[in-house]
């Protein structure tokens, strides 16, 4: 398969490559090759079908490195709370309604409708405690064609009842969920979710430890996301180092495999350290760390200390779920952290944000957020002809304008490892 149109990729945070009338050659899901239309004409390549969009934009699909699907249904409310009152007034009591199967359907429902016609392609992502639902969650992503790591979500301690579990039973029902999704062979997989350090005993990080490593899953959890959280965890957990410390513990900070934790607002000197001995992964929420009065993570330390990051949504601590905002608000909150806290921080380049929005995130899940060879073909297209002059001759400019500016439904079609999962009716389209 051939997908022609002007082609906009990352191979690095410094490096955004445009080609105009360009063209992604894909085998077997993967690229093979990324050229200009007139050099595959020249060549002895050939290709079955050819998808031309015209003046349209193609770029790596987004990777969402982590939101709450659970939390979809309440987005835009409670954001006049911080942390630990909305976790409490809001996501809490929204989440105990996923014990209830037929309210999960309706809701993950919904969710996966509107996550398709997003420009997320991968992500992580958040279900509740609840293994029924949660299942349903990863039916529902699987067959709309996604790829993303689902965690049915652990809590037995700190939590209010209806949302806290037996320790025995949280692991059990973790062990039935990870086999159930296993056992499909397909692109959705498990992932062992601690919620956060406040809401695991040690026996039940124990425990996870030990699947994690079983199953040799990667994880996901928070991170020192606000001062209260992070005083809470000091008074909790007092034999740990640090936060990431009382993950490390139990092999859930990258050292048995591959690790992402949102926020690191406030990442103390030796937990940096552990993050990139171990290679943990950041997921970077701006609009939730300013939505919740969280704070401003130190993106640019990150970047420059090689640390392994992307950008996650938070749905719905953050209140929306464009990627293209995820983009719009890593800058700005870099430029505040750079005005109001570090002038030696540099405010993050719009082609630095979109690298984490593609290959940052991508990252974790391999090769995957560039149109290099041998990168998984996620691809996007995007029609902006609505937003702008589509004559204009700079498709970095039209890139930047359309991340600020357009909404979901400038994405015309989207591929998932050369699967084409959503598509829209388009004038400028043409196939053969
Ligand atoms: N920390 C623990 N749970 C949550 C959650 O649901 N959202 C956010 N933003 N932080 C958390
Ligand atoms: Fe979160």
């Amino acid at each position: 398969m051939v997908i022609k149109g002007n082609i906009l990729y990352t191979q690095d945070h410094k490096t955004l490559h445009t080609i105009r009338n360009g063209c992604l050659v894909v085998h077997g899901g993967v690229i093979e090759k990324t050229c200009t239309w007139e050099e595959f004409c020249a060549s002895d390549d050939s290709a079955e079908t050819i998808h031309d969009y015209g003046n349209q934009l193609i770029i790596p699909g987004m990777v969402d490195l982590h939101l709450h699907a659970s939390q979809f249904a309440f987005c835009g409310l409670g954001m006049d709370r911080e942390l630990l009152d909305w976790l409490a007034e809001y996501a809490f009591p929204e989440e105990m309604k996923y014990a209830d199967m037929n309210y999960a359907e309706t809701a993950y429902q919904s969710f996966v409708d509107t996550l398709l016609h997003s420009p997320t392609t991968r992500a992580c992502v958040f279900a509740t405690i609840h293994k029924d639902s949660s299942l349903k969650l990863a039916e529902l992503m699987r067959d709309a064609g996604f790829a993303a790591y689902i965690g049915k979500v652990n809590m037995d301690r700190q939590s209010p009842e209806g949302l806290c579990e037996d320790t025995a039973r949280s692991l059990a029902d973790t062990r039935d969920f990870i086999e159930t999704v296993l056992s499909w062979n397909c692109e959705i997989k498990p992932i062992i979710t601690p919620r956060f350090v406040p809401s695991c005993t040690d026996q039940l990080m124990a425990g996870l430890g030990k699947l994690s490593k079983e199953y040799h899953l990667p994880v996901q959890s928070h991170l020192a996301e606000n001062p209260n959280e992070v005083e809470l965890v000091k008074k909790l957990n007092s034999k740990a180092k640090s936060y990431g410390d009382a993950y490390d513990m139990f092999g859930l900070f990258g050292s048995n495999g591959p690790a992402v934790m949102a926020h690191c607002v406030y990442p103390e000197a030796a937990e940096l350290e552990l993050m990139k001995q171990n290679g943990v992964f950041v997921a970077h929420c701006a609009n939730s760390n300013f939505s919740l009065a969280s704070g401003i993570a130190p993106a640019r330390k990150y970047l420059e200390q090689g640390i392994n990051m992307g950008l996650g949504t938070d749905i719905a601590g953050g209140f929306s779920i464009s990627m293209f905002r995820a983009i719009q608000d890593t800058i700005s909150v870099s430029k505040l952290y750079w005005r109001l806290r570090d002038d030696g921080a540099a405010p993050l380049s719009f082609t630095e944000a979109f690298y984490l929005a593609t290959m940052g995130g991508g990252r974790f899940f391999g090769k995957v957020g560039s149109f290099l060879p041998g990168y998984a073909a996620d691809i996007l297209v995007l029609d902006d002809s609505r937003e702008q002059d589509a004559s204009e001759p700079d498709l970095r400019k039209r890139l930047e304008r359309l991340c600020y500016l357009a909404d979901s439904d400038v994405v015309s079609a989207k591929y998932i490892n050369g699967r084409l999962v959503m598509e829209k009716a388009s004038p400028s389209k043409s196939c053969c």
